[in-house]
């Protein structure tokens, strides 16, 4: 059980008395994160930016070590990156392409990675092929696995699409790539801080996330998971002198942990602030926050079916967080904006950033509403009675 009256305590946004249900954007932050940042912002203040690196180097370590946790990881397998599009960035272009190399993916694959799929083609002449979904909406890891042959170079899907409830069975495909030895990059942007994620159930050998959705850390944070026995034969697509040390003249080394997908110069403040938010979930507990989330999820959909006109948008049988759903007769982008006026924060998502999915079910804007674990029942009616009024 979570204490749901001290969690609301430590996080300052919920004191406006908004209805703030738009996790999925950017969750509030709580306290201890807050804190975290501000207090190494002043150590820089005083003492300056390197000396106070140099004070909080166990801080800094201990970051690593706590997303390492949270993902059943390694710290060696783990670096920070400036968010979950550079992480996805720089595992994905560090893999070498032939011609007629083929990356599967999913019908929801989030547009930032489907437009480096489609540079990639254009490049190397890699082929991309989208798995079909099944009835329900989940990616169809039977068809997966009939369209894997000696082309199969890359499994690179997106758990949690940005679009709607949808949770992709991230573990069949897992187990998919490692039987037939794919190299397999997830996306766990939306995942992270809303659910389980351990890598090695998950069978991944690269994973990507962001620190300001549902795990509730700063913005302009992400991380990246490279497993131990992949990172050797990984080149970064670029390096600097902190991936990889000059030795010599003529020559580089290049780290042998996942750092060497970053580099020099870090925003430390909120590298800490990332670890800090970790350590929040982690003491919360992922199953509470988990648990907690979907009810609240739950409780809108359901209350959203109640309403004529009002359509839920959400694939899969067992949905996430993220809720999304249109009003007849109602531009998406203006209910996001009256919500705002009646004090609900919530947003839109649009077909260009699941655009396979959105043509294929002919989407328009979406309404995203996202509660998290720190939401109240209350909260989520606020917006179930605001939508009954759109009319
Ligand atoms: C599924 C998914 N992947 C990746 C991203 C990109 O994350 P970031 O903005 O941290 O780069 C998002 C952002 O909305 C997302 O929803």
């Amino acid at each position: 059980m979570l204490d749901l009256k001290k969690i609301r305590r430590d996080t300052p946004g919920l004191k406006t008395g908004r209805a703030y249900l738009h996790n999925a954007g950017a969750a509030l932050m709580p306290k201890p994160v807050i804190d975290t940042i501000k207090r190494h912002i002043d150590l820089e203040a005083k003492i300056g930016g390197y000396a106070a690196a140099a004070r909080e180097a166990d801080r800094h370590r201990r970051a690593y070590a706590s997303i390492a946790r949270l993902l059943n990881a390694k710290p060696e397998e783990i670096a920070i990156t400036e968010n979950a599009t550079v992480a996805w960035q720089m595992a994905f272009y560090s893999l070498t392409f032939k011609p007629g190399d083929r990356i599967l993916t999913a019908e929801a694959e989030y547009g930032a990675n489907y437009v480096a799929f489609l540079q990639m083609a254009k490049r190397t002449g890699a082929v991309i092929d989208v798995v079909p979904s099944t009835a329900t909406g989940e990616l169809d890891v039977a068809a997966l696995e009939r369209m894997i042959d000696r082309k199969a170079r890359l499994i690179a899907i997106t758990w949690v699409p940005t679009n709607g409830g949808l949770t992709n069975p991230a573990a069949a495909i897992g187990r998919v790539a490692r039987r037939h030895g794919i190299t397999y990059l997830l996306d766990a942007c939306q995942a992270v801080g809303q659910m389980e994620v351990n890598v090695r159930k998950l069978g991944c050998d690269m994973l990507s996330a962001t620190g300001r959705k549902f795990l509730r850390g700063p913005r302009g944070t992400g991380f990246l998971y490279v497993r131990r026995d992949l990172l050797r034969s990984l080149d970064p697509p670029m390096i600097d002198h902190f991936a990889a040390p000059w030795v010599a003249r003529d020559r580089y080394e290049l780290r042998d942990d996942a750092r060497r997908f970053e580099n020099w110069e870090n925003n430390y403040a909120g590298h800490f602030g990332l670890g800090a938010a970790v350590d929040y979930a982690l003491a919360i507990g992922i199953g509470n926050i988990e648990k907690r989330s979907r009810m609240l999820a739950n409780r809108l959909r359901a209350g959203l079916h109640k309403i004529k006109g009002a359509t839920v948008r959400d694939l899969g049988r067992n949905p996430s967080a993220i809720v999304s759903f249109t009003i007849d007769g109602q531009d998406s982008t203006e209910i996001v904006k009256k919500a705002d006026r009646a004090g609900i924060t919530i947003g839109a998502s649009d077909p260009e950033s699941t655009l396979i999915d959105a043509q294929k079910r002919g989407l328009p804007m979406l309404v995203r509403a996202s509660p998290h674990y720190y939401n109240t029942e209350a909260e989520v009616d606020r917006l179930i009675d605001f939508c009954a009024t759109m009319k």
